[in-house]
Parts: C-alpha cells; sequence; structure tokens
C-alpha cells in the first residue's frame, strides 16, 4: 500500500527556512517579482536565487517550470528549487506546478513557499499526486525515505489539509490497484482489499459465483468460467446524503485479460494487469467520498473476473444468457468487458435505481487509437449529465473527450443466431463497444459510460503520476459528485 506524504499548512515563517532539509521550493514571478519568502532565500544564499532568474535559460523558460540549486549554501536544505509562477496563475497552472516541483525535488521532506499563491491549494495537490512510487514488489527499498509536505501559506485557514489527504488516499489506492501484478491482485485479493475499505464506513458486499448464478449473470460468469479464480461482485455504499436515489459507479475488474480463446498475442500481454482500472477508479472514488465524509449518496459496484483460456472457458460462437435477459452471441471473447458490464449495470438499476449511471473500463483498444492516451472516450444518453462530467474532469485536468451514439453502430451488433453479438467489427470499435452497453441501460437512466483503455495506465509519466497506473478518474468524478450531488 503506497501511503500519500503527510501533509501540513502553516503561515511563512521566514526564519525557518534556513534550517529546513530536503527540498525547499520558492516561487518567483515571470517578472522576476519574488514574495518574502523567496526574498529569504535570496538572502541566504547570497543571491543565488538572482543570479538563476538572470540567466538568459529562466528567460526562455516556461511558467511552471522549475531551476533546481543543489547543495544551497547557507541554507540546511539539499536543493532550492526556484520555480517560474505569478501568483495569480490559473489553478491547472497551478497544479501543474506542484508537480513539477515533486518531479525535481528529492524524495526527503519537501517545504513548499507559496505565500500568497492564489491556488495554494492545487499546487500542494499537484505535488502530493505527484509524490507516489509504486514499490509493493520490490524487495528492498531503495532511496530516502518518502518525507512530508509542509507549505507555507500566507493564508493556511483556507486550505482543508482533510480533503486533500482524502483525494490523495483514493487516487493511490486507485493507482496501487491497477498497478499490482494480477498473481497478487486476484478476484479474491481484490474483494479483501475492498472489503477492507469498511474501515472506511463505507458498506460492503461480495456476491459470489452461487449468488451470481442465481441472479442469472451469464455474460458475466461466461467471462470468469476459464479461470481458477471465482468471479465475484463486489457493492461498495456510501449513503452519505438525504434520501435521494444514489448515483451508481459501475466498474469493468478484469483482474487479468489474456483474451481467452480468443488468445491476444503475446507482446505487451503483461499490460493486460490493468485491466481492472474502471474497478480501480470507481474503488478509489468511493474511499475518497468516505474519507472525506461526503453528504452523497453513491453506490460502487464493480464485476472481478479474470479472462483465462482453459478447457471450461467459454468459447466463440457461444450464445450467453445476461442478466436482463437478452441473448448474446460471443464471437470474440476477448470483448469480454462490455459482458461484465452488461450484467452489473443490469443490477446496479435494478437494485437502487439510480438518479444516474456511470461505467468505467479499459474496454477497447480503438479509443487509443482514436484519442491516444491524453484523453478518456465519453458516450452518454443525456447531454446535460456527461456535461457535467465533462466540466468536472475539465476542472481537475483529466482530458476527457465525448463521442457520438447512434444506431447505424447499434445495428453493427445484430447477430443471426442471438439478440446481439458481442463485436461490431473494426470501424467505430469503441462506440459500438458503448452501443452494446447501451441496451443495457434502462429508458430513463442517465448513463455515461467512460472507455479509460488509453488513460489508466502509460508507459510515460502522465500528468500526475509516474509512468504506470495514473488514477484518471478519481479526482474527475469526486469533483462530479461535490458539484452535482452535495448540497
Ligand atoms: N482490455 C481490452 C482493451 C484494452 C486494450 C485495454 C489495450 C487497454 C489497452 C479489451 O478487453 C479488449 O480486448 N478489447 C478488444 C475488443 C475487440 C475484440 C472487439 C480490442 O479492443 O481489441
Ligand atoms: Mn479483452
Ligand atoms: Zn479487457
Amino acid at each position: 500500500m503506497t501511503a500519500p506524504a503527510p501533509i501540513r499548512v502553516f503561515e511563512p515563517d521566514a526564519d525557518a527556512l534556513a534550517t529546513v532539509e530536503g527540498t525547499v521550493a520558492v516561487l518567483v514571478g515571470p517578472d522576476g517579482e519574488m514574495g518574502m519568502l523567496a526574498k529569504r532565500a535570496n538572502k541566504l544564499t547570497r543571491g543565488a536565487v538572482e543570479r538563476a532568474t538572470g540567466a538568459e535559460s529562466w528567460k526562455k523558460a516556461d511558467e511552471g517550470e522549475v531551476v533546481a540549486l543543489s547543495w544551497p549554501t547557507g541554507m540546511g536544505a539539499d536543493r532550492l528549487l526556484v520555480v517560474k509562477l505569478d501568483r495569480k496563475s490559473d489553478a491547472d497552472l497551478a497544479r501543474k506546478t506542484g508537480v513539477a516541483i515533486a518531479r525535481s525535488a528529492g524524495s526527503g521532506n519537501l517545504t513548499l513557499c507559496l505565500g500568497r499563491l492564489k491556488h495554494a491549494r492545487e499546487a500542494m495537490l499537484g505535488a502530493l499526486l505527484r509524490r507516489y512510487d509504486y514499490t509493493d514488489q520490490k524487495s528492498k527499498a531503495d532511496g530516502e525515505k518518502a518525507g512530508e509536505i509542509t507549505a507555507m501559506v500566507a493564508k493556511p485557514d483556507e486550505v482543508e489539509t482533510s480533503d486533500l489527504a482524502a483525494l490523495a488516499e483514493g487516487v493511490f489506492f486507485c493507482r496501487d490497484l491497477v498497478n499490482a501484478p494480477a498473481n497478487v491482485l486476484t478476484t479474491t485479493t481484490y474483494a479483501e482489499r475492498l472489503q477492507a475499505l469498511s474501515e472506511h464506513g463505507l458498506e460492503v458486499e461480495v456476491l459470489e459465483e452461487d449468488r451470481l448464478r442465481e441472479l442469472g449473470m451469464g455474460a458475466l460468469l461466461a467471462v470468469g468460467q476459464g479461470s481458477e479464480s471465482p468471479s465475484k461482485v463486489v457493492v461498495m455504499k456510501w449513503m452519505g446524503g438525504g434520501d435521494e436515489a444514489p448515483l451508481a459507479l459501475v466498474g469493468k475488474g478484469v483482474v487479468f485479460d489474456t483474451g481467452g480463446i480468443s488468445l491476444k498475442p503475446g507482446a505487451g500481454m503483461e499490460d493486460m494487469t490493468m485491466d481492472m482500472g474502471g474497478s480501480a477508479v470507481v474503488a478509489g472514488v468511493m474511499k475518497t467520498l468516505a474519507m472525506r465524509n461526503a453528504k452523497a449518496n453513491v453506490v460502487g459496484l464493480v464485476g472481478l473476473v479474470e479472462n483465462m483460456p482453459s478447457g471450461r472457458a467459454y468459447r466463440p460462437g457461444d450464445v450467453v444468457t445476461s442478466m436482463k435477459g437478452d441473448t448474446i452471441e460471443v464471437i470474440n471473447t476477448d470483448a469480454e468487458g462490455r459482458l461484465v458490464l452488461a450484467d452489473v449495470m443490469w443490477y446496479a438499476q435494478e437494485t437502487f435505481q439510480p438518479s444516474g449511471m456511470i461505467d468505467l473500463a479499459t474496454l477497447t483498444g480503438a479509443v487509443i487509437i482514436g484519442l491516444g492516451h491524453h484523453n478518456a472516450g465519453l458516450l452518454s444518453n443525456d447531454d446535460g449529465f456527461v456535461d457535467d462530467i465533462l466540466k468536472a474532469a475539465g476542472t481537475e485536468g483529466e482530458g476527457a473527450w465525448r463521442l457520438p451514439l447512434g444506431k447505424d453502430y447499434a445495428d453493427q451488433l445484430k447477430s443471426r443466431i442471438a439478440d446481439v453479438k458481442n463485436v461490431g467489427g473494426r470501424p467505430a470499435g469503441t462506440i459500438t463497444a458503448a452501443e452494446f452497453l447501451h441496451r443495457f441501460v434502462k429508458e430513463g437512466t442517465r448513463w455515461c459510460h467512460i472507455d479509460i483503455a488509453g488513460v489508466a495506465s502509460t508507459s510515460f509519466d502522465s500528468p500526475y503520476a509516474p509512468k504506470g497506473a495514473s488514477g484518471w478518474g478519481v479526482r474527475a468524478l469526486d469533483r462530479f459528485i461535490r458539484d452535482t450531488c452535495e448540497g
């Protein structure tokens, strides 16, 4: 488990600057303007800050960039970061600057001298989110012990550190789940980790295979039947609001996707440990809601299965019956995520009559072809609903882009022998996958599908995380819930 750095805020203390250890970051405006703390650092270092900001490279640097001075004379710190940032910069730039600082900082204590920076909270959040290192499977810890983050800000009361910590806890929980290998995170150990969320006040229920069979979840069970690991559905409830209908969050939790009998090629198959990314976002959001005691009703439901080839595995050509009752012709056993989601989404609506439903899934390679690794694909039956989600994602700096739905796409899924087939050919693969899910959305349910195949985990540093799991979506959905479900 990766714990976020402890975070503290207090008023600027120029006298403390000489002796703090680790990394100290000070802000200097693009015009060279220094606040009280930057001036103090400049004085302690006998003008090093001014020399740095007088250099040609500083003039060329973009706002949010960092110049690192090692072992600054006159200070106890190992590193002094001189950061180019106007104190009135917008939230997005402030957050990205926090990320840049954390990237340049060592892993020891980090002191952010933010003074009168308008979006100090965002800068702290950026630093907090970037300071993540997945080491669960390293036999020895390398490097220094991770330190604390301390921020000096003019108005400490305006920064709610407990909410920041709750957000980081949710994001880190999501990333840890996505980064975990499939022999460690099996359907069973995954369910246990979710069950443990009850310590934060969530009500967690695990539905085992017998129950799923009773419920008629033939689509979800077909996907998992080739695996030694039992399929499960985990329901996490947070009822912090009034008596209004809850929002439902549904996640694809394929702990490993070999493709099944329609086996994937070997190269890159190891990446399919992240095929539970949608469910991890749901789990992360639920953890954050509980930890910040959100005044909202939200249910999180995840389908946990493993897609394996074996003598018991489902095959291309099989026809399975979903909980809804629709029969599905399996053309390709690698289009398994939609089968899992179909049953969990139906169960969510039958059980909770949600006011809205958002599903998240690493569903299609096609979304990576369309949008790359910088935007998730959103598809929805309700303009107002999806606009609110897009707005929340925008506010949090998480890339999101809407794609269309439509009957012509749905028609690509017509089956000769069953009600529907599970693939609609190569064209518009993300949209036909969403149209498949659309069949399992009841009339009148506001719904948004989010395909996070491109953004859940990346082979390069993402905006807020080092390579590997990004935690994309935890903040967007938490923001969406804050803005539309609370007060
Ligand atoms: N889990 C994959 C999608 C995926 C691909 C996620 C790359 C992350 C990175 C999904 O189950 C899958 O295999 N989809 C197929 C669907 C196809 C068979 C219609 C795909 O996208 O190729
Ligand atoms: Mn697949
Ligand atoms: Zn998959």
